[in-house]
């Protein structure tokens, strides 16, 4: 049993992430030049890494190659910064739970998932079923003081913003997450057949989320078919190139930068990066902030998208993952990159008058 896996069969709270001491910020790098030297540097510095384990407990994922390592970086031009594996797609999994956020945000308002969902961390795992019951007391039930709430970036929230998305039909319902994601990466993405298969045979404790949010009156269409479309919007395939091309659409007000398609509304856009902020690494969520400033989202896939306002979005893929379910690799070398093209948005330092 890996120790992801026993995390989360177990519940425990996992290892703390190493945080890795902080240096300032030297001033943002301009030349393409520099940018692609930072990339090259956090590839060199981290392609021996061997820390982490691969998810095993969607039984396909036990069987990735954990030295797959793609790196890209996309800036306002969109222009493309490189380093390792650029083919091999991993399964988006969490990645996922950003966009169609974004979409229903589009199809209605960021306020609706605010007032069905919330926006706030639970402090607890992705798959917390305990979490439901804190954020339950705090939405709609008895309301007690201090009680915890939900956000759409774990399992039961994210179920939640998947039964919000308009269709008339399951078939509707997911061409139009699809066509959303594929809008936001710039190509025709496909689900990864036999990742779909192997979630959707094991994932009975997603079906259990999503029957306890139904009962509680958060999903208000059929649970178990929102269940079905969100396990299979968790298995499209996509390489770091796709991801960073998907980050960079945030980064720059919601306009892919590569098609120059507006794909997200950019009003919803700061909204967007507040609860990648807040929740995006999950329980190390603020260990991260505290390291980066960046909004960011993980995917048990072992890819992490993030996102440096108005200067480049930036994606890492490496299976292996720590104990709170995020990429070890991408952890680092995207906090080196960013370090080193000035991305911390909290770095940003302006004169007293
Ligand atoms: O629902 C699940 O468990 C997976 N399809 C996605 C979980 C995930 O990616 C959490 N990431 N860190």
């Amino acid at each position: 049993m890996s120790r992801f896996m026993t995390a989360l069969g177990r519940g425990t709270l996992g290892l703390a992430l190493a945080v890795t001491a902080l240096t300032a910020a030297p001033a943002a790098a301009q030349t393409p030049a520099q940018i692609q030297t930072a990339v090259d540097a956090a590839y060199t510095k981290y392609k021996t890494l061997n820390e982490g384990a691969v998810a095993d407990y969607i039984p396909v994922l036990a069987k990735v190659d954990p030295k797959v390592f793609g790196i890209a970086v996309v800036t306002a031009d969109g222009k493309l910064y490189t380093a390792g594996d650029l083919t091999t797609q991993v399964s988006i999994q969490s990645i996922s739970k950003v966009y169609t956020m974004a979409l229903v945000m589009n199809q209605q308002s960021a306020d609706v998932i605010l007032n069905t969902i919330g926006a706030d961390a639970t402090g607890m795992r992705f798959n917390s079923i305990v979490s439901v019951e804190w954020s339950y007391k705090g939405l709609g039930g008895s309301k007690l003081a201090n009680a915890a709430e939900m956000n759409p970036l774990v399992n039961p929230g994210a179920i939640t913003a998947t039964s919000m998305v308009q269709g008339k039909t399951p078939a509707e319902i997911w061409g139009n997450i699809s066509g959303f994601y594929n809008d936001a990466a710039g190509r025709p993405l496909k689900v990864l057949d036999e990742v779909y298969k192997s979630e959707a045979a094991t994932n009975q404790r997603n079906q259990a989320i999503g029957m306890l949010m139904y009962a509680y009156g958060y999903i208000k269409a059929d649970p178990l078919q929102a269940v079905d479309v969100y396990t299979k919007q968790c298995a499209v395939g996509v390489t770091a190139k796709d991801l960073a091309i998907m980050a960079a659409t945030l980064a720059f007000g919601g306009m892919n930068p590569v098609t120059k398609k507006q794909v997200v509304k950019a009003g919803n856009v700061p909204e967007i990066l507040a609860v990648m902020a807040t929740a995006g690494l999950y329980d190390d969520s603020g260990k991260w902030l505290f390291r980066t400033g960046l909004p960011a989202k993980s995917g048990v896939g072992g890819g992490i998208i993030a996102v440096s306002p108005g200067k480049f979005g930036i994606a890492v893929i490496s299976p292996p993952l720590d104990a709170a379910g995020n990429s070890v690799r991408a952890q680092k070398a995207i906090a080196d990159i960013s370090n080193a093209l000035g991305g911390n948005p909290y770095a940003q330092t302006g004169s007293a008058k």
